[in-house]
């Protein structure tokens, strides 16, 4: 099967990925990045975590970010010219051949995007140096907590797009099914780490980080395949930004990172 992703405009994904930060937003990852690390980083989109992993693993380290869709990497190659130790490179995982292997390959968020995850994993695993790490940081949509809970018309989208999920392959649940599939794999030492996302009104970045779901809404890519009717999506929308407004308190998107090792002994 083909991985599908939802169809969101280019310039609000940049936006979105560009203000993500590793002391934020992988924040589990940091206490085994070494100056001197070969890393990569699967599905860097724009590769603003990458760049602040490119400056954890120092001059004599190197940072190499991958990613799918030509426009996410184009943006972060012009944003983060002057980071000297990061390269950023449009290339599927699937065919990525980069001809050195890697310390330790990270991916955030962007398992949940595949219908075959195990591939990737082991795609990863054939370009790690023995004894090498696998970092992977993702979902459980089924646990998304929202504080109170939102107008029935977003509560109703959300469980559409849960099943369009499902439906096309993708495990809404990734974070907790990771450490299986690590163990599938054959990497070893595996390690799980609570990395939730939490938001509250005080933070500055509430309304734009709990506003995401009236900008997946505003996609017409599962009305177009006929999970949804568009007047229920637009009041979703609509009724979703003001309790967003007035009533939101709190949201927290549930994710774990899992970490694990290639086995040095291994040819
Ligand atoms: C949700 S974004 C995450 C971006 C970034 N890692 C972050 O946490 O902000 C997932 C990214 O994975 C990329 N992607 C999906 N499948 C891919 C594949 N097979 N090879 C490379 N990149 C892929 C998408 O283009 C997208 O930019």
């Amino acid at each position: 099967m083909k991985n599908k992703h939802i169809e969101r405009s280019g310039s609000r994904s940049i936006k979105i990925f560009d203000n993500r930060s590793l002391d934020i937003d992988y924040r589990t990852l940091i206490p085994i990045l070494k100056p001197g690390m070969t890393v990569l980083d699967v599905g860097c989109g724009t590769g603003s975590i990458s760049k602040d992993i490119a400056f954890m693993v120092g001059v004599h380290g190197k940072v190499i970010g991958i990613d799918n869709t030509k426009k996410f990497i184009d943006s972060g190659k012009a944003t983060y010219l002057e980071v000297q130790n990061l390269k950023l490179i449009h290339a599927d995982l699937f065919a990525f051949e980069p001809g050195i292997k890697f310390d330790l390959i990270t991916s955030a968020r962007m398992l949940q995007w595949l219908s075959n995850p195990k591939e990737a994993l082991l795609k990863m695993k054939s370009l790690l140096n023995p004894g090498g790490i696998i970092s992977i940081l993702d979902y459980n949509h089924n646990h998304l907590e929202w504080n109170p809970p939102p107008p029935l018309s977003m509560q109703e989208f959300y469980k559409t797009f849960l099943k369009w999920r499902k439906d096309a392959g993708m495990n809404n649940a990734m974070a907790d099914a990771l450490t299986e599939l690590m163990q599938e794999v054959g990497m070893v030492k595996i390690e799980k780490f609570n990395a939730d996302e939490h938001y509250v009104k005080e933070r500055s970045d509430f309304q734009e980080k709990v506003g995401i779901w009236a900008k997946v809404a505003e996609s017409t890519q599962m009305v177009k395949e006929g999970y949804l009717d568009n007047d229920l999506r637009l009041q979703a929308i609509e009724e979703y930004n003001e309790w967003v407004k007035i009533q939101a308190i709190s949201m927290t998107m549930k994710l774990n990172e899992v970490r694990a090792q290639l086995p040095i002994n291994i040819h």
